[in-house]
Parts: structure tokens; sequence; C-alpha cells
């Protein structure tokens, strides 16, 4: 039977990956919620304005479950105070809106999966190996992620499974952190960015979406699960392994970090820090990687391009 799933923020990197995946694996009919009302092969796009309290209901009808990854891009933007705000709101009252939507209906979704992000642990974690036990930090980000998934609290209570995938560091040609890292490795000015020994928990986009879809799928799986590969590295690491794949020297010194501080404010710890995370729990639950090892899911990626 068909299962009917519905994506919010379904146009962003993870959600057009998971769509084609769910697409090309059949039984799947595909709903986005959007900002914008637009026409895209193979889903029914409804629209909605979480900040404004707007939404098409109709986009609930019928559907099995409910995939949560809408929200103001962390990277895009300096970090002023009313872009912060943003970040946040456009998570949490896109769920809440969600919650009281579902509430009014007669027969509700199954399931919901919900993105995080691996930020719900801090910064300033050393090496130390994070799983989904471990403390929520107390940096911006930390705040973000925990006050997210808190506001997933009103959906479970309505009995409805609730699944939060902490998401890592997506490495996908198209967009995220994996074209910023390559702009200077290219150019032959790959170099570490700050001490270089912060972790970075690096994940396939393949593999990423993959979870969402067993997530959506299984249906024993409830709670957090971290979206991290089996093998995080430092910066330092990434940028060696990086300048390997595509050919080019990495000799220069560290960049440092008052200088990406200067250029970025705030936001500059999105890579000066970073966060090493295990994976045990969602390969517990019957996870297999197609792309555990850093060299050979970048040269997947970058073959590709
Ligand atoms: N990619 C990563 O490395 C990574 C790492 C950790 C966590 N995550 C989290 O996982 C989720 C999905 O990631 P992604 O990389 O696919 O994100 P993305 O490419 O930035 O797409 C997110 C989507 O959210 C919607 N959106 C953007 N701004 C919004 C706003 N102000 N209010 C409501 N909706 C808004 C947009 O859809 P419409 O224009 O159609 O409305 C957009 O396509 C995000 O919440 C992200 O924070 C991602």
């Amino acid at each position: 039977m068909t299962k009917t799933i519905l994506i919010t923020g379904g146009t962003g990197l993870i959600g057009q990956r998971l769509t084609e995946l769910l697409l090309a694996q059949k039984g799947y009919s595909i709903r986005y919620l959007s900002r914008s009302k637009r026409s895209i092969k193979n889903v029914e796009v409804f629209e909605w304005h979480p900040q404004k309290g707007e939404i098409d209901a109709a986009a609930f009808e019928g559907v099995d479950v409910v995939v949560h990854l809408a929200g103001a891009g962390v990277a895009d933007k300096r970090w002023t105070e009313s872009r912060k705000e943003e970040i946040l709101k456009s998570r949490t009252q896109s769920t809440e809106l969600i919650a009281q939507t579902i509430r009014k209906m007669s027969t509700a979704p199954k399931a919901l999966v919900n993105a995080s992000a691996i930020g719900y642990y801090g910064i300033n974690t050393g090496d130390q190996l994070l799983h989904e036990e471990s403390p929520a930090g107390n940096d911006f980000l930390a705040e973000v992620t925990s006050k997210w998934e808190n506001a997933t609290k009103e959906i479970e209570e309505q009995g409805i499974r609730t699944v939060k995938i902490r998401v890592g560091v997506v490495l996908s040609p198209q967009s995220g952190a994996l074209p910023k890292l390559l702009q200077p490795v290219r150019l032959g000015l790959g170099a570490p960015l700050g001490s270089g020994d912060q972790y970075m928990s690096w994940i396939h986009i393949d593999d990423i979406a993959r979870i969402f879809m067993k997530a959506l799928a299984d249906e024993t799986m409830r709670g957090a699960y971290n979206g991290v590969a089996p093998a995080p590295v430092t910066n330092a690491e990434m940028t060696k392994r990086l300048a390997s794949v595509v050919h080019r020297p990495a000799f220069l010194p560290n960049v440092p970090a008052f200088m990406l501080k200067m250029m970025l404010g705030e936001m500059a710890s999105i890579v000066l820090e970073g966060n090493k995370v295990s994976c045990d729990k969602i390969v517990r639950a019957g996870f297999e990687f197609e792309h555990p090892g850093l060299t050979e899911a970048l040269k997947d990626l970058l073959g590709k391009h």
C-alpha cells in the first residue's frame, strides 16, 4: 500500500535527496509544506508560513508520516540578534504549528521524524565521544536544537511515534559544508581552520537521507539518533583528505581563529568548534552505511561533479 509522506523544507538539501530515494523505492507518495507554492515533479506542494501561523491543513489529510526539516539556514547569514531569533523560531514555531494542526485532525499521522543537529551537544567537547544520552551544551546552537527537540514533545504526547535525527555535517557537492571547504582547497589554498583539532562528525548525503528513510519506516525507532558516519575526523584531517582527493597540495599554516572571528562574528564557532559524535545507536537499530569511510565518500561525491 502507498504511504503518504509530508516533508517540510523538502526543497532543501536533505529533503531533495530523501524525495529522490523515496520515489525510486516506489510505494511512497510525497507532499511538501513550503513557504512558496511551486510546481515540483512527482510532489504535491502545499503552502505554509510558520512564523505567521499560516498553514494549509489539507496537507495533512491521509498522511502517514511527517518529516520536519524546515528551518532558516544556520550558516547562511551573519548571526545578528534578529537572525538568531529567526533560526530558532523558524524551527520551534513551525513544530508548534504542526502540533496544533495535527491535534485538530480526526486521524493523525502515525509518526513524526524531526531533524535536529549534533550541535545539541555544544562546543568545547574536545575528543570526548558523544552519545545520544550525553548532556546538551549551552551555546546558541545547543539552545536551538534543545528547544526544537523539546517542541516535538507536544506531538509525542498525542501518541505519535517521534524520532529526532541529530544530523552531522552533511557532505554533498550541491550545498552545505563541502563546497565551502572545497573552494580554497581547489585553489591550492587549503589550510586547517583555527587549531585544526576540532572534530567534524560528517555524513554522506545519501546516508543521511537513508537514515531518515529508515526512521520513517521502522516502527521500533523512537527518540534521538545521531546521524553521523562511523569515523569522525579533525578539521586538519578533513582538509588533508580533501586536498588529496582533488590532487592539490595542503601545506599552508592554519588560518588563525581571530581572522575567522573577524570575518564571521559569532558564527565562526561553526567552523572553529566541532564535536566527535557516535553512530552506535543507529547501527544497533540495524542501519548499514553505504559510505562509512571519508576518503571513499569524498571520491564518490566529487567523482560525480
Ligand atoms: N545540512 C546539514 O549539514 C545539516 C546539519 C545539521 C542539521 N541540519 C538540519 O537539518 C534540516 C534540513 O537540512 P538541509 O541542509 O536540508 O536544510 P536546507 O537546505 O537549508 O533547507 C531547509 C528548508 O527549510 C525551509 N526554510 C528555510 N528558511 C526557513 C524559514 N525561515 N522558515 C521556515 N522554513 C524555512 C526551506 O524550504 P521552503 O523554501 O520550501 O520553505 C528550505 O529549503 C535543517 O533544519 C538543518 O538545520 C542540517
